[in-house]
């Protein structure tokens, strides 16, 4: 936060002051706050809440998201980004960070509002060794490692999940995840999962029946506080996955307990072309959603869960 003068930069970086002046300019246009002028030198203000790779590194240290962090200013969706990297060989890990989406994609046909650095729009590659049925698992753990990532960051904030992996505060939207995968009959390629998390967002148009962690909390919220949170307990999640026998099971106990929609529950479940009605009756040994209905106990294996009053 000290005052460095246009000509220290300039040597530091190998160049000229016209160019410091230039740059500086820039970051002011991405929003970084950079006091001075060149006569007297620069001072950063304050540091950006932006979600840059230098940033978020140091905190995920250990952790398998710590290698190969891709974060863009402006990009179209970072699922689909994300997507066409795996199917040209990106890493497990990898990591596509948005300040803005100009085409972000939620599930079914919908899209995703994604303004630019208020909300976290976060897409990660897995490739677990494992059949496609047990996909919706590792996308009802990432649900259950963004309520804790919420949680973490205030626990006075209680994130209620509605299957599959959505995330509600006072029955408004506050978080969307849109899991996307290539494979084989019997075993996955890859799989992306792409959160978006509305963060500091000021308000919503009343039809999305969304919120932000601002809206509720009447504060701003660090975005690199929520995504390093949100990424090491998804790493958390994942690597047990992988190594303890038990973790298909306690995902599915965990997501019962947190989730205020798993049981006894009034619901319409939608489809393009068709509806269901009944009540939850959890979830089955894959993940599925159970209903009651008037024609006996049904498994919900897509659709859009609402609650009928
Ligand atoms: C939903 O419909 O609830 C899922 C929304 C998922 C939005 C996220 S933002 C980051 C990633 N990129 C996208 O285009 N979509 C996902």
């Amino acid at each position: 936060m000290v005052v460095v003068s246009g000509t220290k930069i300039a040597e530091e970086i190998s160049s000229g002051r016209s160019e410091v002046w230039r740059l500086i300019q820039q970051l002011r246009r991405l929003g970084v706050d950079v006091a001075g002028h060149p006569a007297s030198g620069y001072q950063l203000r304050s540091v950006p809440d932006l979600l840059l790779p230098e940033i978020l590194q140091l905190r995920l240290r250990g952790t398998i998201f710590n290698s190969n962090i891709r974060h863009y200013f402006k990009i179209g969706s970072t699922n689909t980004a994300a997507m066409a990297a795996a199917a040209e060989g990106a890493a497990q890990g990898s990591i596509f960070l948005a300040e803005e989406q100009t085409a972000g994609r939620g599930r079914g046909s919908n899209s995703w509002i994604s303004e630019r650095s208020t909300g976290i729009y976060c897409s990660v590659i897995l490739r677990p060794p494992l059949p496609p049925s047990d996909v919706l698992v590792i996308s009802l753990a990432a649900g259950l490692a963004v309520q804790a990532a919420i949680q973490h960051v205030d626990p006075n904030v209680a994130p209620d999940l509605k299957w599959p992996n959505d995330l509600l505060i006072d029955g408004k939207k506050v978080c969307g995840i849109l899991t996307e995968m290539n494979s084989e009959a019997t075993q996955v390629r890859y799989i992306v999962i792409g959160i978006g998390i509305n963060v500091n967002q000021a308000s919503f148009p009343p039809e999305l029946g969304a919120t932000s962690l601002r809206m509720v909390t009447g504060r701003e919220w660090s975005r690199v506080e929520v995504a390093a949170a949100l990424l090491k307990s998804l790493d958390r999640e994942y690597r047990s996955l992988l190594e303890s026998p038990d973790a298909m099971q306690s995902i599915m106990r965990r997501f019962v307990e947190r989730s205020s929609w798993a049981y006894g529950k009034k619901v319409r479940i939608e489809e393009s072309f068709s509806a269901m009605e009944g009540t939850t009756a959890g979830l089955d040994a894959r993940g599925f959603l159970q209903l009651k209905t008037a024609h006996g106990l049904q498994t919900v294996l897509s659709g859009t869960v609402r609650e009928r009053k």
